[in-house]
Parts: C-alpha cells; sequence; structure tokens
C-alpha cells in the first residue's frame, strides 16, 4: 500500500483537481431481494485517510472494505434500507434521501457514454457535465429511484498510452514481454483506471446524484479499451490484452460495483464474474443486463455462461416489465451494407470493430436471432412486457419490433451523457439506411423511428433518459441537450 507521506493541498487526476478529504459517497445497487434494496456506498479517501460511520435508520455502519492505489484508498459500507418506503442515510453530518419506494410510481434515469475518447479529462467540466446537471435538477424536481448506467462509463481509451509496453495499442502490440513487465504494466494501467474513475465521480454533479441515487453499471468497449472483443486475437489474447483486461476488470468491479473477486453482490449470474450478466427484480419489475464485453471475440458477442443466463431469464416467472438493458443496440438498421461497403474501401478498415461490435453485424447474425427469439419468449406470458434500453451510438434514437403476440418490443437508445454527437451528416446518412429497415426474424419486422417531437431518425443531441411509472403504467423521454425533454412515450 503506497501512502502519501506529506499529502499535498489538492489531489490532481489528469489536470482536474479533486477535493481534499474524501469523494463519495457512491451508492451501488448490490441487490434486490425481500423488499429490501441491499446498497454498497464507496467513499474514496486520500492516503490513510479513514472515513467516518455512516448513519442509517438502522444505526452506523462502519466502511470497511478498502483498496488501495498509489494516492488514494477506495473504502465501502454495505447497508439495506427497505424498497417499499422512502429512507435516508447520513454521513460526514449530510443527509442523504434515497428514493427507494419501488412499489407503485417511480422514477429511473438512464445514462451512456460518460466520456470521450481523447481529452476527456481535459475537457471544461461546465461544457462537459450539462447533461448531469439536468438530471439534478430532475432529481430535485421528483426524485429518481435508480440510476442505469449502460455502458461507457469511462472512456479509458488513453490509459494505455501511460507505459510503453501498452503505448501502441492496439495495432502494435509486443508479443514476448515478461511475467514482470506484464506485472509492472498491470500496476501502471490499474493506476491509470482508478484515477479515471477518481476523477469522473469527483465531479459535482455526477457525485450529488450517486450519492442519493444508487447506480447499476453494465459496461461496454470503453470501460476497458476502444473495440475490446472485436479486436483481432493478436492484441486481445496476448500478453499485453489480457492485463489489459484484466487492469479494467478490476477496477470495473470496484468502482462499478463496489466489488472485488469472491465478494461479488446476488445479483450476478456467475459468482466468479467471469461473465458479469446481472438482474434485479420486483414483483412488477425486472433489470436484466447480460454482459457483452467479458466473453466477446470476433466471432462471439456472448460466451456460455451469459448464454445460459439469457436462457434462464427467458424461462423464469416474468415480471410485469422487464427493462432489457443491452450495452449496444439490440434494434438497429442493417449494417451489414456498410460492412460489405467497407471492405472495398480502403483506409476504413479501422472502423470494421465498431460495426463488429453490433448485434447487427453480418458476423453475428445468429446470435443476435438467439438473443432475439428470447426476448420474444420473455414477452410471451399474458402479462409480460419487455423493452430494451441500450446507449453505445452518442446518438438519440429509438426502434419498434412486433412481437408475435400483438405486443411491441420498444427499444430506446440514449447516448451520451457527456460525449458529443457525431456529425449531422452521418446522422442522416444513418437515417436513411434505417429506412429499408431490417428483418433479422421475418415475422417481426424492425422499424427506427423518430423520437417523440422529433423529425430524424437520429437526434444529434446529448441526451439522457428518465423512465417513469404511474399508476402501473411506464412510459419514456429523454432529455435532449438543446430541444428539452421529449414528450412522453407510451411503453
Ligand atoms: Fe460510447
Amino acid at each position: 500500500m503506497a501512502l502519501l507521506a506529506h499529502t499535498p493541498p489538492t489531489l490532481m487526476c489528469h489536470g482536474m483537481s479533486l477535493p481534499p478529504h474524501f469523494i463519495g459517497p457512491i451508492l451501488i445497487l448490490d441487490d434486490l431481494k425481500s423488499e429490501q434494496m441491499h446498497i454498497a456506498a464507496l467513499v474514496v479517501a486520500r492516503g490513510t485517510q479513514v472515513p467516518k460511520a455512516l448513519l442509517t435508520e438502522q444505526g452506523p455502519v462502519e466502511f470497511e472494505k478498502s483498496i488501495s492505489f498509489a494516492q488514494f484508498s477506495v473504502w465501502r459500507a454495505r447497508f439495506s434500507v427497505s424498497a417499499n418506503r422512502p429512507a435516508y442515510y447520513v454521513w460526514n453530518d449530510t443527509r442523504y434521501d434515497l428514493a427507494c419506494d419501488l412499489g407503485d410510481d417511480m422514477r429511473l434515469a438512464y445514462v451512456s457514454c460518460n466520456g470521450e475518447e481523447h481529452g476527456d479529462m481535459d475537457r471544461d467540466p461546465q461544457e462537459r457535465n450539462v447533461m448531469w446537471n439536468r438530471l439534478v435538477q430532475q432529481h430535485r424536481n421528483a426524485p429518481f429511484s435508480l440510476l442505469i448506467q449502460g455502458g461507457d462509463q469511462i472512456y479509458a481509451d488513453e490509459v494505455t498510452d501511460n507505459h510503453p509496453l501498452s503505448v501502441g495499442w492496439p495495432l502494435d502490440v509486443p508479443q514476448d514481454c515478461s511475467e514482470q513487465e506484464l506485472a509492472a504494466l498491470f500496476d501502471t494501467l490499474r493506476e491509470g483506471f482508478a484515477e479515471r474513475y477518481v476523477a469522473l465521480y469527483a465531479q459535482p454533479d455526477f457525485a450529488y446524484l450517486a450519492a442519493r441515487v444508487p447506480s447499476l453499471m453494465q459496461w461496454d468497449d470503453h470501460d476497458i479499451c476502444d473495440g475490446w472483443g472485436s479486436l483481432p486475437d493478436q492484441a486481445t489474447k496476448s500478453g499485453i490484452g489480457q492485463t489489459l483486461f484484466a487492469a479494467a476488470r478490476e477496477t470495473a468491479l470496484i468502482f462499478q460495483h463496489g466489488c472485488t473477486d469472491g465478494d461479488l453482490p446476488a445479483r450476478f449470474c456467475d459468482p466468479s464474474g467471469t461473465d458479469l450478466s446481472w438482474h434485479v427484480e420486483t414483483d412488477s419489475l425486472r433489470l436484466l443486463a447480460p454482459d457483452l464485453r467479458s466473453q466477446r471475440s470476433m466471432t462471439e458477442i456472448m460466451g456460455p455462461t451469459g448464454w445460459q443466463f439469457m436462457e434462464e431469464m427467458a424461462s423464469a416467472p416474468a415480471p410485469q416489465r422487464t427493462f432489457f438493458i443491452s450495452s449496444v443496440p439490440l434494434l438497429g438498421p442493417r449494417l451489414s451494407w456498410i460492412e460489405r461497403a467497407m471492405r472495398r474501401i480502403p483506409g476504413i478498415q479501422k472502423y470494421e470493430d465498431d460495426l463488429r461490435d453490433q448485434w447487427q453485424s453480418r458476423t453475428h447474425r445468429a446470435a443476435w436471432c438467439r438473443m432475439l427469439r428470447l426476448v420474444q419468449k420473455m414477452a410471451a406470458p399474458p402479462q409480460a412486457q419487455i423493452t430494451a434500453v441500450s446507449g453505445e451510438i452518442h446518438l438519440a434514437t429509438r426502434g419498434e419490433m412486433q412481437l408475435s403476440n400483438d405486443k411491441m418490443l420498444h427499444q430506446l437508445v440514449a447516448s451520451g451523457i457527456t460525449h458529443r454527437p457525431p456529425p449531422k451528416v452521418w446522422a442522416r446518412i444513418l437515417g436513411t439506411l434505417a429506412a429499408f429497415g431490417e428483418d433479422p426474424l421475418p415475422e417481426s419486422p424492425i422499424t427506427i423511428r423518430p423520437l417523440p417531437g422529433q423529425r430524424h431518425r437520429y437526434t444529434t443531441e446529448r441526451n439522457a433518459l428518465t423512465l417513469v411509472r404511474t399508476d402501473g403504467k411506464w412510459a419514456a423521454q429523454w432529455l435532449l441537450e438543446h430541444s428539452g425533454p421529449t414528450p412522453p412515450l407510451s411503453l
């Protein structure tokens, strides 16, 4: 444990100055069981400082799990609150209210893509965090019960620049590194990932929400590196690739899930964490998030553990509403034409891994159909409704797929919360392409549609999504950076 002998006045992470003592609490939903919300509270402490106990309605809870990094330690306290009435806790003389009544009317927030590939840490925080600020205002008006972070919680791409062995990633990957070299690389990368999480978790608007709304997160590629899993085996399976994945995974467990290997909370399908798929549910609501990265390869989106989990979910008794959180959109336009065209245009093959990341890639056609059939099965019971929620594309859009029993599968896409959109011309090309539709299951055509109140299929504004249940009925509303909240879409 490398602790600072003399604490400097301000901790710096990539030019961002951080609060002098503690960052947090950051709340993570461990599980929902027996009408209780089981919550992990994380606090990042500088140097040797130890956070005070967290005071809950049941009494004090000490922070006990400490994981050390060069300049800070991460502490965790686990506690439970009733899931059918509001609750609160007190930490460091501040009271934090939780809207944890999940029984009737409730509000969920969904975000994705919290960063950018290059220079994210050097952006003007005011400009960068404008949508986080909107979510804070929303929460103050009507609080959210849960915050779903659906992928790219950090953009770690530049972390590989921190070490000579990984600086050429993923194109120039040395293949003959010693164990010692890889151990040193691991330490550097682990610090790099952790610094990024801490810098983001210290942002005031994010921190405000994270202390009051438990998060549920599922990772996507940038939480590891751009295109992880869709890159050639020569990179992914090399010692350097595996070291990069190990550092990303360890820090994702700590910062996104409040745990380490060996103490994964019960919401995960695989206690070993080889696959990080999870689900939580109440009598009337299920949140289901397959892990589309841990087992991904050039030819597979998920491994046997992930598929087994999805098969079990499709056979389990279905609650009224399932939100299926697919980090990359489950419904999308026909991408095989672009993929084919790309093979013929020299110089743009580097975008191939972006396309291969998608369910709609022609390589993954069989897996896509398998997943759509599982979703159909989940929606088969008369009372069951299922909605897909995704991020990843830095645009807002929505899709529909008619299910066999007169129900509609809605696909809601909200991305990014801080990532800026691509040029409008790209969104229009995508929109034109999407007009042709797609029907991987011949009896269930997919249609991409504009958001309520928007003309074009793809909206080029930063955004977040709210999911609201009123009198038992769910509706979705996008918060758009320039256009404001959309009219609600009934689900
Ligand atoms: Fe992203």
